[in-house]
């Protein structure tokens, strides 16, 4: 089925045997004896080796054989002469399947800027960079769904398109049919959206949460992971308008073990990556060291399978808000007046906070629960006191929330109480509302940003150089 990839190839034994590579050239290079055609199929980091001879095939086609051409060759599988490969392929044939003028194709053999890189999101894939990324992207989310179904969970879909804002925050796209030059109108003037295809006013989904929950009360353990979409206009390094969530819900299921879960959870994923990304991982650490190296000594972060191995093997550090506050309010940042948002209990923390708590105060990752119920959804468990939930969220090193979550409210009358008192009206979660009259049972979930993790694991600064084709404010061209 199809040809060998060039991964296959690289560990084959080399017995003279005929092989046929098909992939991108990344480099040519002559010598007087030789001509070197270093080849890329994207199955690994590593490229392979083909050999020509000079003078062996004629001028025209050699010129056409240029970075970013794409080549079949024919040839032997040899060992190699040189060092750096073990094995390599002297060439009998090459058909150029599509050419680059040099003159015009964007992608050299020299270091590009990832911001430049971010303007040909249809060429990155194809640099060492960005497919270590993409391979490892693949395998967290390989691992992620290796994860739950060990565990016992199964996978949910979830609708893209919903009625409801399940965060309450607001930030939703709108889909609509209706046409936006001739919208039709109420007899008081509104739109009247009775005429739009689903008969009401939709969007796209911000999270699978309470679907997810309606599946958990049936199945006990429930996963989803797939697209959310946030109109939020924050022009940051840590949000995307589309990313990927993952979000387990359990019934049965109480903060700690919630917490637990979310805990063990990252720490294999994580795992997974550091065993079976080995080649991606250590490419991406020693990128990260060159950029560092411009960084005085003790600026510089741990390696990159350093941190990783850190995070796996540490437990994490668990507080709740309220002590948040009080190790903030006795910060040094906060005493010299360093942060620029104000310290305070009831305040959001801002990731300024979070990270001083991570990266300075603790210097491992951090699950904050039992904030006040104010900032927090009204879908979370009230404590006891009647002013904080049970929520957590948890916080990493250069990320920050990278998982938030909670035990849920399974209380009716508690749950409707928050329901208005947050101003959504309850006609249009009656179905969740239903499911805490008919059998309701304590439970909890959480939800991963995948790509905060992606960023987490391959140490990238920007999310959006973690996903193929990033949206964000002004942006969506590929
Ligand atoms: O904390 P959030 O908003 O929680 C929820 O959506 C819950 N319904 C989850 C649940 O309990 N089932 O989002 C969860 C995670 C965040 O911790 C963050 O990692 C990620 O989603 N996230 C984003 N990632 C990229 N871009 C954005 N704009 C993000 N907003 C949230
Ligand atoms: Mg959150």
């Amino acid at each position: 089925m199809g040809p060998l990839q060039i991964k296959e190839i690289l560990q084959a034994t080399p017995e003279n045997q005929p092989i046929t590579l098909k992939g991108w050239v990344r480099t040519k290079r002559e010598s007087k004896n030789a001509i070197f055609i270093a080849l890329n199929d994207g199955s690994t980091i590593h490229n392979i080796q083909a050999v020509a001879e000079p003078g062996q095939f004629s001028d025209e086609l050699m010129q056409s054989v240029t970075t970013g051409s794409c080549l079949k060759i024919d040839g032997q599988l040899v060992e190699s002469q040189g060092s750096g490969q073990v094995v390599e392929v002297k060439v009998n044939a090459i058909e150029v399947y599509g050419t680059a003028d040099p003159e015009v194709y964007p992608l050299q053999p020299k270091k590009h800027s990832l911001e430049f890189l971010r303007e040909i999101a249809h060429l990155r894939p194809r640099t060492n960079t960005f497919s270590a990324i993409l391979r490892i992207r693949h395998a967290l989310a390989f691992a992620v769904h290796q994860y739950f179904n060990d565990k016992g969970f199964f996978y949910l879909h979830t609708p893209v398109i919903t009625a409801s804002d399940a965060e309450g925050a607001g930030e939703m796209f709108r889909v609509t049919t209706l046409d936006l030059n001739k919208l039709p109108r109420t007899e008081e003037g509104a739109i009247n959206f009775k005429e739009d295809f689903f008969g009401r006013e939709t969007n796209l989904t911000v999270s699978g949460q309470l679907e997810g929950e309606l599946g958990a009360m049936a199945l006990s353990k429930i996963y989803t992971f797939g697209p959310t979409f946030r109109a939020e206009n924050s022009n940051t390094t840590r949000h995307l308008a589309e990313f990927w969530m993952i979000e387990p819900e359990m019934a049965f299921f109480e903060l700690e073990d919630n917490m637990d879960l979310a805990e063990d959870f990252v720490k294999k994923v994580i795992t997974y990556a550091l065993i079976n990304c080995k080649d991606d991982l250590n490419f991406l650490q020693n990128r990260l060291a060159d950029e560092e190296k411009s960084k005085p000594q003790n600026e510089r972060s741990l390696p990159l399978l350093e941190k990783l191995s850190f995070v796996v093997d540490n437990p994490f550090e668990r507080l709740t808000y309220t002590e948040a506050i009080d190790i903030l309010l006795k910060s040094k940042p906060h005493k010299e007046k360093k942060f620029q948002y104000q310290v305070g209990w009831g305040i959001d923390l801002s990731s300024e906070h979070e990270r001083y708590l991570v990266e300075k105060h603790f210097k491992k990752p951090v699950i904050l629960t039992n904030y006040p119920r104010e900032i927090k959804s009204f879908y979370m468990k009230l404590d006891e006191d009647g002013k904080t939930v049970r929520a957590m969220d948890v916080l990493f090193p250069g990320i920050g929330e990278i998982i938030g979550g909670s035990q849920r409210e399974e209380n009716y009358e508690k749950l409707l109480g928050r329901v208005n008192e947050v101003g959504i009206d309850p006609q249009n979660l009656w179905w969740y509302l239903e499911t805490r009259q008919f059998g309701t049972a304590p439970h909890s979930g959480f939800g991963l940003g995948f790509e905060r993790l992606v960023q987490f694991v391959t140490g990238m600064g920007n999310i959006r150089d973690v996903i193929p084709f990033p949206r964000y404010p002004k942006s969506a061209e590929f």
